[in-house]
């Protein structure tokens, strides 16, 4: 039995932990020797100073005590044996993707799994590493048997030369390093580093979608992670700095109040539809330095929708720019914790003049609080890859589990 193994009875207890720029999560998930998994539990810790920029971590020990903080709570929630190694993931804008191509001769005259998983190998796909550079995930776009392109799965195909057009995706070594060495000091064993984009995917899309063309979008707090999906992979990713905070700022100097009050009359009472908003409503008055300071509502919606009407127009141009804008017919998914503004999804459709779905972890069971929060989709993403990777270990059959994630394993290994 490996040692991150955490097993009770016949079930395994695996974690996905996010470590995000306004707070940790931690979610548990238990996993049936068949390969049912259920979330169990969750624990959640702000930083008390701000541990990570952008992706990017900025104070090691404000993060370690979050990190800790997250899993102890995760523990008290729903007890899970003695965890000693989660999967994580990570973001930024030191992540990049490249086209890329591997090719093997095919030795059995038929191309088995084997066959795939040479042509997949990043020894193979990118001979030429540069120095400081991490693999993080390699996605095949489409495979050519003898020369006969367009191939969607040349499994059991008979070949004597296989070719993989993939996208790799790589990020700074170092940058990885010092997430996990946080990870590491807060007493934990790093499992795999998941790339955000692909990991949400797996949490929030259906096969449907990434197969026919979907943009999503993560809005977290400090970044907006996007992903374009066509043809069951996916073909752009794109990081910009900015999210949910700006709105908050925007409110604290508009309004002249602190960031901890703005922050929470923006989850409160915020909208990103001014119009919907009467115009003599007021918020209870807000007490600051001896004053009494009181807000309309409309006042606050104004500026909470420009400001999302701002992250939507960089988001439509990273789509123009990928030159895919013409290529998702399923629209646009939202999620993230600051997707889940009031009135958003018409702000959304609004802006893209696309359909807008606004969604949590669709592809997983149990707990309905961690199911239904947008902010959960990267650890409950990170933890799919977590189970994924964990059933891969196992020696035995496909389970029920294995067969619903079948499409996406078969596209990312
Ligand atoms: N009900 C709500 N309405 C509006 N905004 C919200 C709501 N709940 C949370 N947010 C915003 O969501 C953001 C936090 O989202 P999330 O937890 O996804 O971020 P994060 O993962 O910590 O950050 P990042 O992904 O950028 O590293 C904050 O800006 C917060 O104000
Ligand atoms: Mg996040």
């Amino acid at each position: 039995m490996n040692a991150y193994r955490q097993e009770i009875g016949r079930q395994e207890v695996l974690v996905g932990l996010d470590v995000g720029t306004s707070k940790v999560l931690a979610v548990s998930a238990r996993v049936s020797i068949e390969g049912n998994a259920e979330i169990i539990g969750y624990g959640e810790a702000r930083y008390s100073s701000g541990g990570l920029d952008k992706g990017v971590v900025v104070n090691v020990d404000d993060t370690v005590q979050a990190i800790k903080k997250a899993i102890s709570n995760m523990e008290m929630m729903a007890p899970c044996g003695d965890i000693s190694a989660v999967y994580t993931g990570l973001t930024g804008e030191h992540v990049r993707g490249d086209a890329s191509r591997g090719i093997v001769a095919v030795k059995g005259g038929e191309v088995t799994d084997e066959d795939i998983r040479l042509v997949l190998d990043p020894a193979q796909v990118v001979p030429n590493r540069a120095v400081g550079k991490r693999i993080l995930h390699i996605t095949p776009k489409g495979y050519t048997v003898d020369g006969q392109s367009n191939i969607r799965e040349p499994r059991g195909m008979l070949a004597s030369r296989l070719e993989a057009d993939v996208h790799v995706f790589s990020c700074e070594e170092n940058i990885a390093r010092n997430l996990e060495r946080c990870i590491n000091n807060a007493g934990y064993e790093v499992l795999g580093t998941s790339l955000s984009q692909i990991a949400v995917g797996n949490a929030v899309l259906a096969d449907e979608e990434k197969e026919q063309g979907v943009c999503l979008v993560d809005i977290g707090a400090g970044t907006m992670d996007i992903a374009v999906f066509i043809g069951g992979a996916v073909r752009h990713t794109a990081m910009i700095p900015l999210g949910g905070c700006e709105a908050t700022n925007d409110i604290a100097l508009g309004l002249q109040i602190s960031r901890l009050h703005a922050e929470r009359i923006k989850t409160e009472y915020g909208s990103a539809l001014a119009q919907m908003v009467a115009a003599d409503e007021t918020l209870p008055p807000i007490q600051m330095a001896g004053k009494s300071v009181n807000i309309h509502r409309q006042l606050l919606a104004q500026i909470i929708e420009a400001r999302y009407r701002e992250l939507f127009m960089l988001i439509e141009d990273v789509l123009t720019k990928s030159g895919y804008q013409e290529r998702v017919p399923m629209g646009m998914v939202l999620t993230g914790g600051a997707a889940c503004m009031n009135g958003l999804k018409d702000l959304a459709e609004e802006s893209f003049h696309r359909h807008v779905r606004i969604l949590g972890s669709v592809n997983l069971t149990g707990l309905e609080r961690v199911l239904h929060d947008p902010a959960f989709t990267f650890a409950t993403g990170i933890l799919m890859q977590g189970i994924e990777t964990c059933m891969r270990n196992r020696q035995g059959q496909p389970t029920r589990m294995l067969h619903r994630l079948q499409g996406w394993i078969s596209k990312y290994f």
